[in-house]
């Protein structure tokens, strides 16, 4: 039976088993291509060969979950190869201090995923850059089976392809990855400068909790909702047979395994469990009369983290309001800032690709004169990811190479 519909919201039985099992739902049931109409059985191609059914799910049939048809087995692995460990190396300096770092500054490789640039970590997540010039000869094939992935496109557009179909993309695009999925980045144009921002999430990664009610459907005060949400787009599967090589990351180490076939041949899938993408610039900014707290700019909630994002917006309008924030100790957690273009309104010193890490142990707030001058103004230009960890980050020493060592002095005027 034949079926390509958009998503719908899922039944109320359903987000209740996701909501008490994985911590928020994902409110999209979504069916793509061509399914059976009842799952697990016959489903033949023209050739009389049945189509392979495979069940990508977590939590050990618990959680979240899609069936794929694919035209071979995924299971045909002709050989495997160790391409090596992932050893995130800690600084050497861990003194606690106020952290800068110009990501810009880090050299453009020429892999998305054996190149990155491991930046902050900790048990629950590590911050990564990736920043390569590719083209589609060089897009490589990727699973992370350890870890969801949140990647925030900073430059350039193409397309994720996956399993599931394609995904277009274009800077200021959050693309969030479940574990699991195999994936590649496909440019749009040759020699295109992907610049990544990659958070692997050893928990699930879902919209905050708060944002959905008991079925899941986005509340109205959600700075976004379901029309924001972009799923993949089907396309008619590849049935090519030849060597096609996948990197695998498991337990932090990154496997080559070696299919006979193109892994791109699924005829159709249904499920809660896919790709998808979000853009910052569809966040809808939450403001007042007096300065807002940064859970208004929630985005995304992981174990042990929260992605926040600063869009463009109108500032608080009291007549006597200080739109810029207030100097805070947040006590139980680090905060990390990524300036996504030139303009942040408390801070001074900092530029496009910034990377900074105010750690809890130490206060931190607007830079000399930056309170002063945010009084009066109307509005902010301001675009910036944050992510605030519930336990400290260690600095990779990867990222100690483009840091600017006076940011700690920088409150001094
Ligand atoms: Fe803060």
């Amino acid at each position: 039976m034949r079926r390509c519909v958009e998503p719908r919201f899922a039944p109320n039985t359903s987000t209740h088993a996701l909501t008490a099992s994985w911590g928020a739902p994902m409110a999209f049931y979504v069916q793509r291509g061509e399914v059976p109409r009842k799952r697990h059985t016959i489903f033949r191609q023209r050739s009389g060969e049945l189509y392979r059914e495979h069940l990508m799910g977590t939590l050990g049939f618990s959680g979240p979950a899609s069936l794929l048809y694919h035209v071979h087995p995924p299971t045909r692995v002709t050989g495997t190869r160790l391409i090596g460990r992932v050893e995130l190396q800690p600084e050497e300096d861990p003194r606690l201090r106020m952290r800068h770092f110009r990501l810009s500054d880090l050299p453009v490789g020429e892999s998305l995923i054996v190149g990155r640039t491991p930046l902050l970590f900790n048990a629950d997540l590590t911050i990564s850059l990736a920043s390569a010039k590719t083209d589609s000869e060089q897009a490589e094939f990727y699973r992370n089976a350890q870890a969801d992935e949140i990647v925030y496109v900073s430059e350039g557009s193409g397309t994720l392809e996956s399993e599931f179909g394609v995904l277009p993309f274009q800077a200021g695009d959050y693309l969030v990855i479940p574990r699991g999925i195999l994936h590649r980045y496909q440019p749009a144009s040759a020699h295109e400068h992907l610049r990544l921002l990659v958070v692997e999430s050893a928990g699930p990664v879902t919209p905050p909790r708060r944002y959905c009610n008991e079925r899941g459907q986005f509340l109205e005060h959600s700075p976004y909702c379901e029309r924001d949400i972009r799923v993949p787009q089907f396309v008619p599967p590849r049935d090519e047979k030849g060597t096609f090589e996948l990197i695998v990351k498991q337990n932090n180490v990154l496997t080559a395994i070696e299919l006979d076939h193109h892994p791109w041949d699924v005829v159709g899938w249904d499920g809660y469990y896919y790709p998808w993408a979000l853009s910052i610039y569809d966040f809808e900014p939450i403001t007042g009369r007096l300065h807002q707290p940064p859970p208004v700019h929630q985005t995304f909630q992981g174990h042990g983290f929260v992605l926040c994002s600063f869009v463009p917006r109108l500032f608080d309008y009291h007549p006597e309001a200080i739109p810029a924030p207030y100097n805070h100790s947040n006590v139980m957690s680090d905060e990390v800032l990524y300036y996504a273009n030139e303009e942040f309104m408390s801070r001074k010193g900092i530029g496009y690709g910034s990377l900074t890490l105010h750690p809890a142990g130490l206060p931190h707030g607007p830079h000399p004169g930056k309170a002063e001058d945010s009084i009066g103004k109307q509005e902010t230009r301001e675009l910036a990811v944050m992510v605030d960890t519930f336990r400290p980050l260690t600095v990779a020493a990867a990222a100690t190479s483009v840091e600017d060592a006076d940011y700690e002095r920088s409150w001094l005027g």
